[in-house]
């Protein structure tokens, strides 16, 4: 048991963070979440009580308030940090950069100093695959060179690189960088999951919407790129296991020190397609779909999945969940929060 663990988990209401929470609760840490619910709502937290049983603490505050930073290590004995919250919509960034530099970049360094001025030092650090850009080929592996192609990308880099150079500076923290990939699917009880304010920018969450019959048809952004079926591939994780990652991580931060950069991702790649078809066959629903122009400046990279080796050594973490459970979890979730009255 982990009670005597107090774990702070920024961004806790948010889609990863707070399938994050309720295994953390499961497994005895206490939690504390700080969370500005600018993409998330209260109402999560009823969610996280209904599935574990226990309702983590609540900082309602901007990680870039330092006085509240202070204060939230004040009041909490609190061991180590889960730091979720950032700003996430790739093609926002690219309309907003410097917003997405400003939110990002210091969101981190306030919760950082923040972290140093109480002598916590153990970081697990949401990171995505996106730090390996268009140029390596897949499957990615955490010794490639990282770089970005769009404003949120380069914070990932950025801060990785903050990260990487904290460690060097003081040996006694000690720090992951969880490279996510797609996270897909949502806790098997459909009451938390991916929802997105306005027409979603991601692949599931539109998915859901023509499901739900929100949205008439699904754009697939191009079908003539040099994959089997002519659609991207992605490699699709399940928000579980993805959160299980969390707990494997944060096991080896406790127990290591320094800085890791670790792939979360099944190594498997899916096209749109392949998504597409496991959500019909697991929902009995049809999507119907147009195909588009590829996104702009092509942003896509035609295949990207991970090489998973290194969490199966290091964190002794590997997926357990496959894509029909992804679609599965995912269309639960839309009957329960999308259409009510149906289903
Ligand atoms: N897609 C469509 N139609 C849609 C939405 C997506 O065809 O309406 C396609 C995309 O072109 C892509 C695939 O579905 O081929 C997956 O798209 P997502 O937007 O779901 O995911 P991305 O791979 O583009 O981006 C995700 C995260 C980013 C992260 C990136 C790299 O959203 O934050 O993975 O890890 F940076």
């Amino acid at each position: 048991m982990n009670a005597k663990h107090t774990v702070l988990v920024t961004g806790g209401a948010g889609y990863i963070g707070s399938h994050t929470c309720c295994q953390l609760l499961n497994a005895g840490y206490n939690v504390v979440i700080i969370d500005n619910f600018s993409n998330s709502s209260p109402d999560v937290l009823d969610a996280i009580m209904a599935i574990s049983g226990k309702r983590p603490a609540l900082v309602e505050a901007d990680l870039r308030d330092a006085d509240a930073v202070r204060v939230c290590f004040d009041q909490y004995p609190i061991d180590a940090v889960i730091h979720f919250a950032a700003l996430k919509a790739v093609g926002e960034s690219t309309a907003k950069p410097v917003e997405y530099y400003e939110h990002n970049l210091l969101c981190t360094t306030t919760l950082v100093k923040g972290m140093r001025g109480r002598g916590v030092k153990r970081l697990v650090y949401s990171s995505s695959a996106t730090v390996y850009g268009m140029d390596n080929p897949a499957p990615f592996r955490e010794d490639m060179p990282i770089s970005a192609i769009n404003p949120y990308g380069w914070t990932k880099v950025m801060t990785e690189r903050m990260l990487t150079d904290l460690s060097a500076s003081d040996p006694e923290w000690s720090i992951t960088l969880l490279r996510y990939f797609n996270p897909l699917g949502a806790h098997p009880s459909g009451l938390i999951g991916d929802d997105p304010n306005g027409i979603p920018a991601n692949l599931m969450p539109y998915v859901n919407k023509v499901a739900a019959g929100i949205l008439p048809e699904l754009p697939v952004f191009g079908d003539d790129y040099p994959t089997p079926d002519g659609t991207c591939i992605r490699d699709y994780i399940h928000v579980m296991d993805l959160a299980e990652g969390h707990l494997a991580a944060l096991d080896y931060i406790y127990t290591h020190n320094g800085v890791e950069a670790v792939n979360l991702g099944t190594g498997v790649g899916y096209s749109v397609f392949d998504v597409v078809r496991a959500y019909e066959r697991v929902s009995g629903r049809t999507i119907p779909y147009r195909v588009a122009s590829r996104r702009p400046n092509n942003a896509d990279a035609p295949k990207a999945y991970a090489d998973p080796a290194k969490a199966a050594r290091v964190f002794n973490w590997k997926t357990k969940r496959g894509l029909d459970d992804m679609c599965r979890d995912s269309w639960t979730f839309a009957k329960t929060r999308l259409i009510k009255s149906d289903a």
